[in-house]
């Protein structure tokens, strides 16, 4: 049955292990020297509607080294949709390919066309969820404390990276808070189904505004930028309200000693997290960009393994 990547919501708790321990074994393989080729003879087509670094050259590298053929859309084509329907774009590329990793703006965009191709369809980001993102920080969580159970605390926008986070940690058990300022939270509905299934997972799931309340006990400190992409004009009204929200050393304090700190990047260096932050031996943001091409890798695996 064809599975698409959407949003960590529609797997199982025990799916989402299997992708974290496989991430981690593809990435002890490749330390190895050995790769796998499970793409070989396969093709994917990369659609990006905004800007990206690390999602699209994990996922390049990720089909290469899978044996794959990684081709990007041409950004000449516009926006998806806009030079012919999404649904004729899914009827054209499901003849030829095997896999589509689609970034845009509205996620109903992304969930029509997975739900019209009849190959596997994976978001990589939308204004609404980063799955993918979310697997990586899941596999340095792995990698820095085990099976523990841990508490993270996410402070700034309650945006795309902040609700797939929420996912993650119901889906492993983990205690989430996310400290926003006012105005800027998740989704009251949103949270309020992700309490519910926290209450099946034995995680607690707390939204607050108060940064010293949400940080007490936390083991990780999580940031992302205040305008997300396609928010720019709002960015200097942005920066005056977050100001409070900046992660740096004092905030960190508040936290657990030892407390981790990642970001998913790109970073606004000086705004939501200091320089003294990010490049502090607690930071592991940039291994986490590392875990991106291992994420992926698993998960492209975990897609086409279910899709004979
Ligand atoms: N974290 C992340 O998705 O980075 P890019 O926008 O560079 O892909
Ligand atoms: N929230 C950010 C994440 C970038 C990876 C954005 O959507 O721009």
């Amino acid at each position: 049955m064809k599975r698409d990547f959407l949003t960590l919501s529609d797997f199982s708790s025990e799916e989402i292990r299997e992708i974290v321990d496989l991430s981690l074994n593809l990435k002890k393989e490749r330390a190895a020297g050995k790769l796998r080729d499970e793409m070989c003879g396969k093709t994917a087509v990369l659609i990006f509607d905004k800007p990206s670094l690390r999602t699209k050259i994990t996922f390049q590298t990720a089909i290469y080294e899978l044996g794959g053929n990684a081709l990007d859309m041409p950004s000449s084509n516009g926006k998806l949709g806009e030079r012919e329907s999404v649904y004729d774009i899914a009827k054209n590329l499901e003849r030829w390919v095997h896999l589509l990793v689609v970034r845009t703006f509205d996620d109903n965009v992304v969930c029509e066309l997975a739900k019209i191709a009849k190959i596997p369809v994976i978001n990589a980001l939308t204004d609404k969820f980063h799955p993918c993102q979310s697997i990586a920080f899941g596999v340095t969580l792995k990698e820095k404390f085990g099976d523990k159970k841990i508490k993270v605390a996410f402070v700034g926008d309650g945006n795309n990276v902040c609700a797939s986070h929420l996912h993650y940690c119901v889906k492993a058990g983990y205690d989430f808070t996310a400290i926003t300022p006012k105005g800027f939270g998740l989704d009251a509905q949103f949270v309020e189904n992700g309490k519910k299934e926290a209450a099946l997972s034995g995680s607690k799931i707390t939204v607050t505004e108060n940064i010293d309340e949400g940080l007490k006990n936390a083991d990780v400190i999580y940031t992302d930028v205040w305008a997300s992409m396609g928010q720019e004009s709002q960015a200097q009204k942005r920066k005056e309200i977050f100001s409070s929200y900046q992660v740096n050393e004092n905030l960190m304090k508040k936290a657990n000693a030892n407390a981790m700190f990642s970001h998913c990047l790109p970073a606004h260096r000086g705004d939501e997290v200091t320089d003294g932050v990010l490049d502090a031996k607690y930071s592991v943001a940039f291994d986490e960009a590392e875990n991106r091409l291992h994420a992926h890798k698993a998960i492209i695996m975990y897609l086409l393994r279910r899709f004979q």
